[in-house]
């Protein structure tokens, strides 16, 4: 892994599989695993074993089917938790362990009813043990967000001390602002005794609408891995969204940044999920959302037509989706009629342009969205093709 590359950690099947009503069985949590796989992520979270005996079958089974991925399961900072985890992920060929404990004053004192000290212990115990099991062990600080900064430090330099490796800072209510974000990664980078020994990662959660801005800053300030699900799925307002990041890294060459995702794949993926988890994805969703790349207003449509890029910063076909679309509406203009018009067998002179234009326009007025059929009778029904 060069210094510039950006591990992609998935939890889609863990932190995104928390969205209430959603439930996957694991046939279809080793068809998602599958696609990951194929995707390009480092690290696939499979799930929390402890939490059910499906979780734990379905950890297991996909330790069992996927070859070269990282698979990772989830614990408290509880010795059984983590026997239970290292039992689900025997068969993985790189098993990780992801173990942590709420760091922040609100957690400590009414989660736990604890002080900072026994945290930074039981932080430690639990990376030790897990170190048992694994060579692999990422610790988390749960609401890292909403942790003073000197505390989470020290927390952190426990963890390492323990062996983890990989040091996941959530900001778990989705509160902070980037700047703020990126100046808590900047500082664990500055600040913690043993850094060279791990890496941080961003698990950016969506409350404010933040979840990709502050886990770009997190790697914009030193973070070199992205805790990230399909379509943004999670808990509440949902995670950072795995399409967002990637694509914002590929669109932003000069960040120097890069991931091993095979960008391809990322409609395919978001399509798959949305499907088995019977969750429909908003059609202004960012990247793979049904509107994403369609253009409806003749002014857009015009410039599209002339030069994709005039209103399209993304290649449709390098997120897996064949081509941009000119939606007909009663806002789009001549060039789009005449493009669809084109791509439905009729070449119009721009006197038939004309006509044909204002018989759309009234047949637009009524109905909200032309399909090809509707265009093949609009133009039969123009005066001057009759
Ligand atoms: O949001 C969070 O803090 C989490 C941890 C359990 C990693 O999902
Ligand atoms: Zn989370």
């Amino acid at each position: 892994m060069s210094d510039n590359n950006v591990q992609i950690f998935d939890t889609t099947l863990r932190d995104g599989e928390q969205v209430p009503g959603c439930k996957l069985n694991t046939d279809q949590k080793l068809i998602i695993a599958e696609q990951l796989e194929q995707l390009g992520v480092d690290v696939i979270e499979a799930g929390f074993p402890v939490s059910s005996p499906g979780d734990f079958k379905s950890v297991e089974e996909i330790s069992k089917l996927v070859k070269n991925t990282i698979v990772c399961g989830l614990t408290r900072a509880v010795e059984n938790d983590i026997k239970v985890a290292a039992e689900a992920l025997k068969y993985a060929k790189h098993p990780r362990i992801h173990t942590g404990i709420g760091t922040s004053a609100s957690h400590i004192k009414y989660k736990f009813n604890s002080n900072q000290d026994a945290i930074l212990e039981r932080a430690f115990e639990a990376v030790k043990f897990a170190k048992r099991f694994v060579e692999d062990v990422e610790f988390y600080a749960e609401d890292a967000g909403r942790t003073d900064n000197e505390f989470l430090a020290r927390v952190c330099e426990m963890a390492i001390k323990a062996g983890a490796t990989v040091l996941n800072i959530p900001d778990t209510t989705g509160y902070c602002l980037p700047s703020e974000y990126g100046a808590k990664i900047k500082y664990l980078k500055e600040n913690v005794k043993g850094i060279e020994k791990a890496i941080l990662s961003c698990h950016c959660h969506n409350d404010l609408g933040l979840a990709t801005a502050n886990s770009i800053e997190g790697v914009i300030n030193g973070a070199r891995q992205i805790e990230c699900t399909i379509n943004g799925i999670g808990e509440r307002a949902g995670n950072t969204a795995l399409e967002e990041v990637v694509m914002v890294l590929k669109q932003h060459p000069y960040l120097n940044l890069d991931t091993n995702i095979k960008t391809e794949h990322l409609y395919g993926i978001s399509q798959l999920v949305s499907e088995n988890m019977g969750i429909y994805t908003q059609p202004n969703k960012a990247i793979v959302g049904a509107n994403a790349f369609a253009h409806s207003s003749g002014i857009h449509q015009d410039g599209v037509i002339k030069n994709r890029e005039t209103y399209e910063i993304i290649n449709p076909k390098d997120v897996g989706v064949t081509e941009s679309a000119i939606v007909l509406t009663a806002r789009s203009g001549r060039a789009a009629l005449a493009y669809r018009a084109k791509n439905v067998g009729y070449e119009l002179t721009k006197l038939q342009l004309d006509a044909v234009y204002a018989n759309f326009l009234d047949f637009a007025d009524v109905n909200k969205e032309i399909n090809d059929t509707d265009i093949h009778q609009i133009i039969e029904t123009s005066k001057v093709y009759q």
